[in-house]
């Protein structure tokens, strides 16, 4: 990368030699010997400036305070003649990046110069991120400032920006995953091609081959006509494989050479079709233990894994507890059109200890179903419907009878009774089964209970424009 490095020394043979080194990295370099001489140069913009602490009209520690006025993230290397620790001590405090005592050892300054580098770019791409505040899955939509947050999300942030055309995300069930990958899609050079996502799970093997791939006329007994697959249809755009852990073996093999040669075959057809796209594919499985069971290929969960991000589970993040109750209150009030204010600071307190295995999914469900029942405009511990530690565990639920159940049919009836008491309210309906509305509206439709209801496709299509709410699954 080339960067723009400003270069303030007094001694013109400590310039020669910075410039030469530095230029030869690829460089553009700038010089300044005084203060008055720099600043016009940090307003211009640059991305590192080395500083000598000594200069004729004033010292460096001066000037970094000037130049961290005009540019807040462009690092400052302070180099010093004076060993002391005082001044080394000072400078990092007000803000230098590193320092080097004079005289240097020029291969540890270029490292140290690299490493700033990075720092400015990342900074510079996460301020940028910000500024895009508002916008549909921007950086902000995911909330969370714990450590291992903070880290996912500047990763997010270089992965949208970077070319790489594959990354794979995992962490269990409800934290996160299909919103990371819409983050990546809408904040990288795709954000205006097609966002395309696929179930693996959600389809028969061969079907998921013919969707994915596409197929030639006559490949198989319904194939009237060729059809185009997902990949294709998301030319320039992003494949999001949920569950990929359920891929069919000639799927796999398909994918990977896919990811090698970036080209594949239709089903049943011969002609390589070439297209862009990025994958990004998620488990929430434990995909080495399906390759220890030869369930699924190595070298293919290699070139998967070669970017790989886990989402924490909201367990091991309590501190991000509050902000996601918040967040959600937040989401609902503009959903339901409602006005709550909050949260009473006990039900934060012990909602805050809770396990959530369900991750924020559960949460957003609580928080949800908490909005829909409670009258007032803060929400109470009652109005949560999530076992806390200490009280018994399905307490009033179901016992499985000795005999067993037939659980689909206690499913549907269960789904009959909460829309016949809510009037046929869904949303009201799932709550009281603690389900979103999708979740509802999936199985309204798989017993058939609205008249008329088409099944449910299993591939779904996001374009740019469709399905930018971010409370859907
Ligand atoms: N950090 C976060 N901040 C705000 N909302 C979040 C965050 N993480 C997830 N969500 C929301 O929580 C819900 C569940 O997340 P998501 O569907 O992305 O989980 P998942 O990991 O894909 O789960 P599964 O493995 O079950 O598919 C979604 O509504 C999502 O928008
Ligand atoms: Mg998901």
């Amino acid at each position: 990368m080339t960067a723009t490095i400003l270069v303030v020394e007094d001694e013109a043979l400590i310039r020669l030699t910075l410039r030469e080194r530095l230029a030869g990295a690829g460089h553009r370099v700038l010089e300044a010997d005084t203060v008055a001489a720099a600043l016009p140069h940090v307003r211009d913009g640059v991305d590192l400036i080395l500083l000598d602490y000594k200069l004729p009209d004033g010292d460096g520690l001066t000037l970094m305070k000037q130049v961290r006025e005009i540019d807040a993230d462009v690092p400052v290397i302070l180099m010093t003649a004076y060993s002391s620790i005082e001044t080394a001590v000072e400078a990092m405090r007000q803000g230098a990046y590193d320092y080097v005592n004079k005289p240097f050892n020029l291969d540890e300054l270029m490292l140290n110069v690299e490493k700033a580098l990075e720092t400015t770019r990342l900074r510079r791409e996460v301020r940028a991120f910000r500024a895009g505040q508002g916008r549909p899955y921007g950086l902000d939509s995911m909330v969370g400032e714990a450590p291992a947050m903070r880290q996912l999300k500047e990763m997010l942030v270089r992965i949208a920006q970077s070319p790489a055309s594959t990354v794979l995300l995992t962490g269990d069930s409800g934290t996160g995953k299909d919103l990371a990958a819409k983050i990546i899609h809408y904040n990288s050079a795709r954000a205006d091609g097609p966002f395309m996502n696929i179930t693996c799970s959600a389809m028969p093997e061969q079907l998921l081959e013919s969707e994915l791939f596409g197929h030639e006329r006559g490949a198989f007994t319904d194939a009237r006509n060729r059809k185009k697959g997902l990949l294709e249809s998301a030319h320039g755009g992003t494949v999001f494989l949920d569950e990929i852990g359920e891929l069919s073996p000639a799927a796999q093999a398909k994918l990977l050479r896919f990811l090698e040669e970036k080209s594949f075959k239709r089903v049943g057809g011969s002609e390589d079709v070439r297209v862009d796209v990025r994958i990004i594919s998620a488990t929430n499985r434990h995909l080495e233990d399906d390759v220890k069971a030869n369930r699924f290929r190595e070298d293919l969960y290699w070139r998967l894994r070669v970017l790989c991000l886990d989402l924490p589970p909201l367990r091991d993040r309590h501190e991000d507890i509050p902000a996601l109750l918040d967040h959600f209150v937040q989401v609902y009030n503009r959903e339901f059109k409602r006005s709550v204010t909050g949260i009473e600071p006990a039900a934060v307190k012990a909602l805050t200890h809770y396990a959530w295995p369900g991750n924020i999914r559960e949460l957003r469900n609580a928080v949800e179903r908490a909005m829909l029942m409670a009258r007032g405009d803060v929400l109470a511990l009652g109005d949560f419907q999530v076992v806390l530690p200490g009280e018994p565990v399905a307490a009033g639920g179901f016992r499985l009878p000795s005999e067993g159940v037939q659980f689909e049919d206690l499913e549907r009836d269960l789904v009959v009774q909460a829309l016949q008491r809510t009037g046929g309210n869904q949303t009201r309906a799932a709550a009281l089964l603690g389900m979103n509305r999708d979740q509802i509206r999936y199985r309204i439709e798989k017993f058939g209970l609205a008249a008329g209801a088409a099944p449910e496709a299993a591939a779904r299509r996001h374009d740019a424009k469709g399905d930018r709410d971010p409370v859907s699954d």
